[in-house]
């Protein structure tokens, strides 16, 4: 708890006596304008091209699955606050919770992505753990958010997840993650470790999962499992909840279904229909 609040003081005590010229710059800025200011010359975890779309992208996500400005939100690996700053501004005050244990990252991200004022008023909690705690903040969550962590993430590491999720989740709970499914050209990854960079690595690279072993991971659980679709950029969102009513997005679906499987609908209405 020490360092959950730590975090968040330094920062504010930062903004509170800080050059108020840059505080005004800062607000001056879109949020892509404030993610080419980070440093060039370090990797922040994502790309910096596209940054504001694809944060934005993750709070659009959770609005279709009914997110509310009070829903308790635990963001895991919430690196610069790609998706947090959008989730912080939207969320009431103290209902934001990221962890990420690349100090650097979320530091970059608080001072450098969020308004100072942001920070005051919404009091989003932070913590660094690595084992991806969520007893941490000693609180039910609504929402579990796991975006492009499970493409670096091991077995054993979304073991842990699950169990955080049935541990510290509310009954109609969603847990919303993206994986890169495995495939004949893309091998299941079946290392002990996290793959990718973070705080212990600055060796890049994703990792592919299959998505018949998250089901099954899922069912021992009493989770049940939904593929929502694939984005542009290759990563496959799923939703998980312990509620099969529950789980799933406001609609019917949010991507473009193929030719194939609009006709097989179309075939299937007309037969019910007949
Ligand atoms: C690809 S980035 C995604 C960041 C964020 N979710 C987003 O969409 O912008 C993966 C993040 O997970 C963090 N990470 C690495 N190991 C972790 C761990 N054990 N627990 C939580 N986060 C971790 C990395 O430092 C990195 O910031």
């Amino acid at each position: 708890m020490a360092r959950t609040c730590a975090l968040h003081c330094s920062a504010w005590f930062r903004t509170k006596t800080g050059d108020c010229g840059d505080v005004y710059s800062l607000r001056m800025m879109t949020v892509q304008q404030r993610a080419e200011q980070l440093d060039t010359t370090k990797f922040f975890g994502v790309p910096i091209a596209g940054f504001e779309n694809a944060g934005r992208r993750q709070l659009s996500l959770l609005l279709m699955c009914g997110v509310e400005p009070t829903s308790k939100v635990v963001d895991l690996g919430c690196g610069v606050l790609r998706g947090g700053y959008w989730l912080i501004h939207f969320l009431d005050s103290g209902c934001y919770h990221g962890i990420e244990p690349h100090r650097e990252r979320l530091s970059s991200g608080v001072t450098t992505i969020l308004e100072p004022e942001t920070l005051e008023a919404k009091r989003p909690r932070f913590d660094v753990n690595a084992a991806f705690d969520t007893a941490v903040f000693e609180t039910r969550f609504d929402f579990f958010l796991a975006y492009s962590i499970w493409t670096h993430a091991s077995k054993a590491q979304i073991k842990i997840m699950l169990d955080n999720f049935v541990r510290d989740s509310t009954p109609g709970a969603m847990f919303l993650t993206s994986i890169l499914p495995a495939g004949w050209r893309r091998p299941v990854y079946t290392g002990e470790k996290w793959f990718g960079t973070s705080h212990e690595s600055d060796m890049a690279g994703c990792i592919y999962h299959s998505v018949k072993w998250i089901k099954d991971e899922c069912r021992h659980r009493n989770l049940h499992l939904v593929v929502l679709g694939r984005e542009r950029d290759g990563q496959t969102w799923l939703s998980i909840a312990r509620d099969y009513n529950k789980n799933g997005v406001l609609f019917r679906t949010i991507w473009i279904e193929s030719r194939w499987w609009r006709l097989l609908r179309w075939f299937r209405s007309r037969r019910q229909s007949a």
